[in-house]
């Protein structure tokens, strides 16, 4: 209830939603990253457009960073014919050499074709741990919420509720896990079809552009660093509790729904890249 009356809040006031509780408007709470000219408030402030035409792309990011939480947003992606765009909503420490990243990626694809979504972990600098999902809805007709749960336990990716990658601490065997370095919170729409769609066959088709994603009711909750020292080790956040260490049944049979039916590639099972299966991959959920 608490949570529907803030949410209502949030609507008529600036971009919507929160930050720890407390209603977050773009301006206050996120930065142009690339090109201020590509970005625009919509909706008397309430959601904003990326744009992509063939000068350029555009990127936001949150003025904070962020030791462990929860970070959701909701997005509707390009329409129509999109192959050839990427739109990325991801968290990165911002440090080269032992970047931790999470990320989503969202793979556009000609008119009629399913959209792709890439996940990617980074623990420590080492990545290149992909696997692919193809939405079994249109993600362009409509708004939907896109989560990333980051606890000591485990790294959740989830779709409206739905788990589509579930990302184990694996440190018992050795597969370093994101936990010494906050992230920023990260959204990008730019042109990559030299690997996008189909690998990279399918090209952007420029006569349709400007392209455009939109975002609305981020809601961030977690340590926001700097800050208190003692947060990020606290068992009493949410995000650290009994129902956030494991997925319930209800979302494991939702995750093994989506890895049998909409799971297009997984580096797990990528012997080529992978002749030895990653140490990570053995765990099960
Ligand atoms: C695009 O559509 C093709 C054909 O249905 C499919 O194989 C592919 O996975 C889809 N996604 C991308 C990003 O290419």
């Amino acid at each position: 209830m608490a949570k529907l009356v803030l949410l209502t809040l949030c609507l008529v006031g600036l971009f919507s939603c929160t930050v720890n509780g407390r209603p977050a408007t773009f301006l206050q709470d996120f930065r142009v990253t690339w090109s201020d000219s590509h970005i625009r408030q919509i909706e008397g402030g309430k959601a904003i457009q990326l744009i992509l035409d063939r000068n350029s792309g555009c990127g936001f990011a949150s003025k904070y960073q962020y030791l462990f939480g929860r970070v959701c947003m909701k997005i509707k992606l390009v329409p129509g014919d999109s192959a050839g765009t990427v739109t990325a909503f991801y968290m990165n420490s911002d440090t080269d050499n032992v970047r931790d990243e999470l990320d989503f990626e969202f793979l556009g694809n000609r008119s009629g074709q399913p959209y792709t979504v890439q996940t990617n972990v980074y623990g420590h600098g080492k990545g290149d741990r992909e696997q692919r999902v193809n939405l079994w809805f249109d993600p362009a007709a409509d708004f939907h919420a896109y989560c990333i749960l980051w606890n000591h336990h485990q790294v959740i990716f989830s779709v409206d509720d739905v788990p589509i990658r579930v990302y184990k601490n694996n440190e018992a065997r050795g597969v370093p896990f994101p936990k010494f370095q906050p992230m920023g919170v990260y959204s990008t729409l730019w042109e990559a079809d030299d690997w996008a769609t189909r690998g990279g066959l399918e090209k952007i088709d420029w006569s349709k552009a400007p392209f455009y994603a939109y975002y609305k009711d981020f809601d961030i909750e977690g340590c926001q660093m700097p800050g208190p020292a003692s947060c990020a080790s606290n068992p009493n956040n949410w995000w650290e509790g009994a129902a956030y260490q494991q997925l319930s049944p209800q979302q494991a049979t939702r995750y093994h729904w989506v890895r049998a039916n909409h799971m297009i590639y997984d580096y797990c099972t990528d012997k080529s890249r992978y002749p030895v299966t990653p140490p990570e991959c053995m765990a099960g959920i």
